[in-house]
């Protein structure tokens, strides 16, 4: 007789955004069936006494395969970057399109989906970063893509050849007014960051740290004060990405309390990192360049306080890899003489969900509940993930299976990204994923990798529940 589960997951504690309690997770045809107690055999079992049954990570902030010019290629494309996140708990990511000016938003799409097609270990979907937004693509592209489930994109305020001026992501904010589709902000003044740019220049202060020194918090929460208003002229819901510090989490706590819909992200670098660590030897520093930049431990502070109470709804990698030591990444023939030639962004796809875990929950500042919405469940419902994000049954069987007690050091020779460093080097972490299932297939055995890429398939995704 066959068993009546493909996989049982047995004697776990299961924890949910609202509970956590004892329980074995029954899996049939790549969904979660039963949840109880004593369930019955499955052909497949995991023994998970002791250790923690959580939803699959979902990193809704992630770049691979991005072109970034100048001869500078991200060290990750779909295979290493989704392999990385799988490893790191995660089972769905969502990376960016984007459109490069005078292309169609359809012709970016083929692209980036010819390139993650049979490349991934874990589900994916893609947000639209809209750079041209022309009237056809506005008016006709657009609207016609989130009727297809590409239900979100972003807007920058900020990097020449991508930034919106006000009146462009005012027209792009409609369009996610008539669509019902969700519109994320990059929020930094560009002008006011060229001005700081050219005022080092002139002093000949080149170094990697001047990269934080010119984007400073003001650049910042001016920007994100001012993404809010417009969403609030256009009367949408906004997404403001990657918040860095307390006076940009000020305001969204005001607009909030103006009955603003405001969905806020936060991001590991500014748990754990600050503009110091731009400093260093050897243009090191350069290991931390990202924007908006890591700040001070007040700010640190800020943004766990914005994790606990509620300010944030997703926490995310922005996981944005170039290699350190290498002509086409970080130290670039340019970016070795110049701050503004060091490509933006550092890996954190894999370290991303122990990194919460371990000076999170194992710290208590966040319960096991709140570790899960802000890690899978909340990401799910802001980006239209339905059958993900929990684990309840008819889910998706995007499972990672936690070692509570496992004491790692993050060292960039155990990650599987393609960087060749990790800006987490050295972090002592409590707590780690140790077996990985999607769709209820085991891909990572304790700490062994054994799906094969093309296991992780695009997924379509609905309107937000928010
Ligand atoms: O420096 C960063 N964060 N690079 C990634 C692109 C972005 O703005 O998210
Ligand atoms: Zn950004
Ligand atoms: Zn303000
Ligand atoms: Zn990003």
């Amino acid at each position: 007789m066959s068993a009546p589960f493909d996989l049982v997951i047995r004697g776990g504690t299961v924890a949910t955004a609202s509970d956590v309690f004892a329980a074995d997770v029954g899996v049939r045809a790549g969904r979660i069936v039963q949840i109880g107690e004593r369930l019955e055999r499955g052909a497949q079992e995991i023994d998970a006494a002791g250790r923690l049954v959580l939803p699959g990570g979902i990193d809704s902030h992630v770049h691979l395969s991005q072109p970034s010019g100048e001869g500078i290629v991200m060290a990750d494309d779909f295979e290493s970057g989704t392999r990385s996140a799988l490893f790191g708990g995660n089972t769905t990511v969502l990376p960016f399109c984007l459109q490069e000016r005078g292309q169609s938003l359809r012709e970016a799409l083929t692209g980036y989906h010819a390139l993650a097609e049979g490349n991934c270990y874990t589900d994916h979907s893609f947000h639209l970063i809209v750079s041209d937004p022309s009237p056809s693509v506005l008016g006709q592209e657009l609207p016609a893509l989130v009727a297809d489930g590409y239900t979100s994109f972003k807007v920058f305020m900020t990097y020449e050849g991508l930034r919106l001026n006000d009146g462009q992501i005012l027209e792009t904010m409609d369009v996610a007014r008539r669509t019902g589709a969700l519109v994320m902000v990059h929020c930094e003044n560009e002008d006011a960051i060229r001005y700081l740019i050219g005022r080092h220049e002139a002093d000949g202060d080149l170094a990697p740290r001047a990269h934080a020194t010119t984007r400073p918090i003001v650049v910042e929460r001016e920007a994100t004060h001012r993404a809010l208003s417009l969403a609030e002229v256009v009367d949408v819901p906004v997404v403001i990405v990657h918040v860095s510090n307390g006076p940009a989490i000020d305001e969204i706590r005001a607009a909030r309390a103006r009955g603003r819909k405001v969905i806020g992200e936060t991001c590991p670098q500014y748990l754990v990192l600050t503009a110091a660590d731009l400093d260093g030897m050897d243009w090191e520093g350069a290991k931390f360049v990202c924007s908006p930049p890591p700040r001070d431990k007040a700010s640190q502070d800020a943004c766990w306080n914005g994790l606990e109470t509620g300010v944030f709804d997703l926490f995310s990698s922005d996981h944005c890899p170039f290699r350190y030591d290498d002509p086409a990444g970080k130290l670039n023939p340019k970016g070795r003489t110049s701050f503004r030639h060091i490509p933006n962004g550092i890996p954190g796809v894999e370290t991303r969900l122990p990194i919460l875990f371990s000076e999170g929950v194992m710290k208590g500042r966040i319960d096991l509940a709140r570790f899960v919405a802000l890690t899978a469940t909340n990401h799910a419902k802001v980006y239209g993930l339905t059958a993900k994000g929990r684990i309840a049954v008819g889910m998706d069987a995007d499972i990672a299976i936690w070692d509570p007690e496992a004491r790692r050091t993050i060292r960039h020779a155990d990650l599987h990204d393609g960087a060749d460093y990790s800006p987490y080097e050295g972090l002592e972490i409590r707590g780690w994923p140790t077996t990985v299932v999607l769709g209820g297939k085991v891909m990572v055995r304790e700490g062994e990798l054994v799906g094969q890429k093309g296991d992780g398939r695009y997924r379509a995704r609905t309107l937000a529940s928010l």
